[in-house]
């Protein structure tokens, strides 16, 4: 497995560029980290928290894929674009997405409905943009058959790497993902794959390789966010809590008091690596200051 490429998952909210940054410097680059998606507007380039995330500055630790999530060929065009001008020679389509708000406007895995309107999406990004082109993308929209011809459409086009995370958007997070629909991929795809889903332990990473040989590359979101060490192989606490406090401080720093609400929304995963879990996160759901937090923070450290 010493050849094999890790990837951050993009996640929104919890992967910002402060989390990316803090990961690289302390854990290591991984070899991509992935922006969570930002989106084509009509009267501005980019909001001020994208500005952010997308700020080569910002992302100066680790390879970043910036992620865009629209179904406009146009609007695409013209952020690749401006995020070319920024230095970047690779961007991400999100056609996973789940969250209702954006399915039913067609975005995200809502697009995988519309097999032809991605299919002519997919043709006038490629035919006017001159970068690296990726899709992020689930089996279907409401069932693992749809992925056959989904491929088809994908087949078509010289992706950089096809991700596939084998739910359908129906699923959310619910159900497992499917390894068939993975395995018919690799069968039929002409383009580079990369797996995503549920690779929460490094027991689950070994199995995706045993039933996979061969396989180079796979992203990984929420196995990271529990175990942040998971592929680096520092799993131990002392450096975990080194990262801890560089995130809670560069978080202080830029969002001042704000830092709770990313740090909380983190624990919900992390919490798992650590004894009386229940215990810890219901007293960390609790939290209204950053007092509150430190306090939680250093009965914590003593387990
Ligand atoms: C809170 C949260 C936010 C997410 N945000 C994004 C996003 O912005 N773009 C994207 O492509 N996927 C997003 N995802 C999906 C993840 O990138 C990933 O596909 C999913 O969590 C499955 O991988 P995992 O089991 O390794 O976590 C998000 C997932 C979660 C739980």
């Amino acid at each position: 497995m010493t050849d094999v490429k890790y990837y951050l998952a993009p996640m929104e909210g919890v992967t910002t560029w402060i989390y990316r940054r803090a990961h690289a410097q302390i854990y290591g680059p991984l070899n991509k980290y992935f922006t969570p998606f930002v989106e084509p507007h009509e009267k501005r380039t980019f909001k001020k928290k994208e500005i952010d995330e997308i700020m080569p500055e910002h992302n100066a630790e680790g390879y970043t894929v910036p992620q865009i999530l629209t179904n406009k060929p146009d609007g695409f065009i013209r952020l690749a674009k401006a995020l070319k001008e920024l230095g970047y020679q690779e961007v991400n389509l999100n056609v996973g997405c789940p969250s209702k708000t954006v399915t039913v406007k067609g975005k995200g895995s809502g697009f995988l409905e519309y097999p032809q309107v991605l299919d002519h999406f997919l043709e006038e990004i490629f035919s006017n943009l001159d970068m690296k082109i990726s899709v992020k993308t689930r089996a279907g929209m409401y069932e693992h058959e749809e992925f056959e011809h989904l491929l088809e459409i994908y087949n078509k086009y010289p992706l950089e790497e096809l991700i596939i995370h084998p739910r359908v958007g129906a699923d959310f997070y619910r159900n497992e993902p499917s390894w068939e629909v993975y395995r018919k991929a690799r069968k039929n795809s002409k383009n580079p794959l990369c797996y995503n889903g549920d690779l929460f332990v490094k027991k689950y990473v070994q199995k995706f390789f045993e039933e996979f040989p061969g396989e180079d590359r796979v992203m990984i979101g929420r196995g990271i966010m529990v175990n942040p060490g998971l592929v680096s192989g520092q799993d131990d606490k002392e450096t975990f809590w080194r990262f801890h406090d560089r995130l809670y401080q560069d978080y202080r720093e830029h969002i001042g008091d704000n830092a709770l609400y990313r740090m909380k929304e983190l624990w919900f995963y992390q919490i798992h690596s650590f004894p009386d879990a229940e215990k810890y996160a219901k007293k960390l759901r609790k939290t209204k200051t950053l007092l509150d937090y430190d306090q939680v923070m250093r009965e914590l450290k003593n387990k």
